[in-house]
Parts: structure tokens; C-alpha cells; sequence
């Protein structure tokens, strides 16, 4: 898919589909219950867990623009990784970037203590290391890459082509890049997750989450366990989402500018020990082929010396950035 094609349809969604009123922006359903037209006449939404028009549509948007068959909107992006692993029978295996983000790292060791699944984290990038837990047979491999924090980068297409010789599913986590710039499905993967939280939304005003599925089979058994968890997402949020996605082409080409922008200068102060974006070539995904099919990567982070005296001078003298646990949005605090 070219770029062009994805900011089109982020910027289309949903946009003259309302054929009751003929309103440019569809409108916000927020109805609990829809009624039944006569007595085992099942309409298409009947109560909001299961399905909303205005979380369809977003669900619809998400599904075009990954490429896939459909998707399930979910209430954050902890809800989506959960509700992906509710495919894992008991006892099965995993295998996870040893860098994921934390909450998917807490969620995953956590239930694996319990005794629920067993988890590998491995360094995706290390051959002999995954080698060696593929042959454990896992039923699922997640792949985050960019990763959160440290933006490592690992080869989507060369992990799943192993991950399926070894009989595995391969999620994707895009929500460092989003579908504007990395379509893990093209790339070999079966499901692509989101924390729409950051970029798809991009106004820190919601909390969200997706789960993209390349099939229609699976994208059925994902919108059966999302009933059957709770873990869908509400209308409002889901109106908010549309409302943001469809500047997500803009905003990213703004975002990769001022991470220029921020690079060079933090490439210049003295007290910044390492920058860790994958675009640098002291950056150990430089090492990696996608690295240069991305174009350019959104964030980068700074580790300071010395870290806490650094970090707060450095801070002091900024008049709009503050410290916080976002990224993603349009604007720095
Ligand atoms: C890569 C990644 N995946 C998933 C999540 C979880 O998303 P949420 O905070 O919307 O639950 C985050 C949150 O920061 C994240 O960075």
C-alpha cells in the first residue's frame, strides 16, 4: 500500500456514510440496545458489547488500513494484546521480545507464574536465540518493533517466516509506527495489535486499544472472545479515534520533522550520553535490513549524563516540555 493511499483512507473514514441525514462527519451512536425489528429477527447491533455502529466504523477504518479482514476496537492496548492471547490453550508457549513494553511484559510473566502459559522473552534480532525458542513450538509470536522504550528494530518478514515454519501465529505490535508507516500484515504477520492511545488517535483524549486479524476466521474468533472478555471498546472513545485517525497522515509527517528537528540538537548538548533512535548509526538497528524501508522513525529517547542533575537541567531550561508517561500526541505536554 503507498503512503498516499493510507493517508486517503484515514482522512476518508467514515466520512458520507451516514444515509439517514446525509451528514459529512457519521454520527456517535451511544446506545446500550437497538430493538429487535420482530421476534427472532436479529438485528446487526443489538447490544453495545457485541457491537456499535461507530465502533464499526472505526473497526472498518483500522481494518482497511492494515490490509487485513477485520478488526476488534478495544477499550486500551493491554485490552488487545490480552484479548489476542485468549487464543493460548493452557500450558501453551510464547515467545516475546525481551524488550517489549512493560505492561505487555508484566501481563505475560504474570499469567506465566500463574501458571497459565509459559513465556521465552528472547532477543528477536539474536538468530541462535530465537532459533532456540522456536523449537520450543509456541503457538504465538509477538513481535514489537519498533520496541518501547528503546526503539530496537527487528525484521518482521524474517520472524514470521520462521515463526510459521515453526507452526506459529506472529502478532505484530505497530503502535510505535502506525499503518502510515509499516504494514505488518504485508510483511507475512497474522495479527497487528494497537495501543490507539498514541498515534491513531494522537490527541491524548482517550484510552484505546485494536486487534487486526488477516483472516476473516480469525478476525471471527477475536470478535467472539471481545464479547466474551468485555474487552471491547466504547462509542465515544471510538468517535474520538475517527476523529484523530483521519489526521494521522498529517501528523506524522510533522512528527518525523521535529524528531529531526530534536535529533540534531540533542545530537549537539554534551550532557546527552546516548540517543537511542533507529535512523543513528550508533543505534544497534542500523545493524538490521527494514531499518531503511521505514523511512523515518517517529521518537527517539535520551538517556542523560549525569542522568538525574542532567535530566532536570536539561528539563528547567525547557519552557513546553514536560516529564510524562505519553507519547504519540500532537503536542509535547
Ligand atoms: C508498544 C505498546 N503496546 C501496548 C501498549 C499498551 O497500551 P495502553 O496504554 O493503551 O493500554 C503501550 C503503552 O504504552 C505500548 O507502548
Amino acid at each position: 500500500m503507498t503512503r498516499k493511499k493510507t493517508d486517503t483512507i484515514a482522512v476518508r473514514t467514515g466520512i458520507g456514510t451516514d444515509t439517514q441525514h446525509h451528514a459529512v462527519v457519521p454520527p456517535l451512536y451511544l446506545s446500550t440496545n437497538y430493538r429487535f425489528p420482530a421476534f427472532g429477527d436479529v438485528p446487526t447491533y443489538d447490544y453495545a458489547r457485541g457491537g456499535n455502529p461507530t465502533r464499526a466504523q472505526l473497526e472498518q477504518a483500522l481494518t482497511e488500513l492494515e490490509g487485513g479482514a477485520g478488526a476488534v476496537v478495544t477499550n486500551c492496548g493491554m485490552a488487545a494484546i490480552n484479548l489476542v492471547l485468549s487464543l493460548l490453550d493452557a500450558g501453551d508457549h510464547i515467545v516475546a521480545p525481551h524488550d517489549c513494553y512493560g505492561g505487555t511484559y508484566r501481563l505475560l510473566d504474570s499469567r506465566a507464574k500463574q501458571g497459565i502459559w509459559q513465556v521465552n522473552f528472547v532477543d528477536q534480532s539474536d538468530n541462535d536465540a530465537l532459533t532456540h525458542a522456536l523449537a520450543k513450538q509456541p503457538k504465538l509470536v509477538l513481535v514489537e518493533t519498533p520496541s518501547n522504550p528503546l526503539l530496537r528494530v527487528v525484521d518482521i518478514a524474517d520472524i514470521c517466516q520462521k515463526a510459521h515454519e515453526a507452526g506459529a501465529l506472529v502478532v505484530v505490535d505497530n503502535t510505535f509506527l502506525s499503518p502510515a508507516l509499516q504494514q505488518p500484515f504485508s510483511l507475512g504477520a497474522d495479527i497487528v495489535v494497537h495501543s490507539t492511545t498514541k498515534f491513531i488517535n494522537g490527541h491524548s483524549d482517550i484510552v484505546g486499544g485494536a486487534v487486526v486479524a488477516k483472516t476473516p476466521e480469525l478476525a471471527e474468533t477475536l470478535a467472539w472472545w471481545g464479547n466474551c472478555l468485555g474487552a471491547t471498546g466504547n462509542a465515544f472513545d471510538s468517535y474520538m479515534t475517527l476523529r484523530g485517525l483521519r489526521t494521522l497522515g498529517a501528523r506524522v509527517k510533522q512528527h518525523q520533522q521535529n524528531t529531526q528537528a530534536v535529533l540534531a540538537y540533542l545530537q549537539t548538548v554534551p550532557a546527552v550520553r546516548q540517543l537511542y533512535y533507529p535512523g543513528l548509526s550508533t543505534h544497534p538497528a542500523m545493524k538490521s535490513p527494514p531499518v531503511s524501508s521505514l523511512g523515518l522513525v517517529v521518537c527517539s529517547a535520551s538517556s542523560l549524563r549525569p542522568i538525574k542533575l542532567g535530566s532536570c537541567a536539561l528539563l528547567r531550561g525547557c519552557l513546553y516540555l514536560r516529564l510524562l508517561s505519553h507519547w504519540g500526541a500532537w503536542k509535547a505536554w
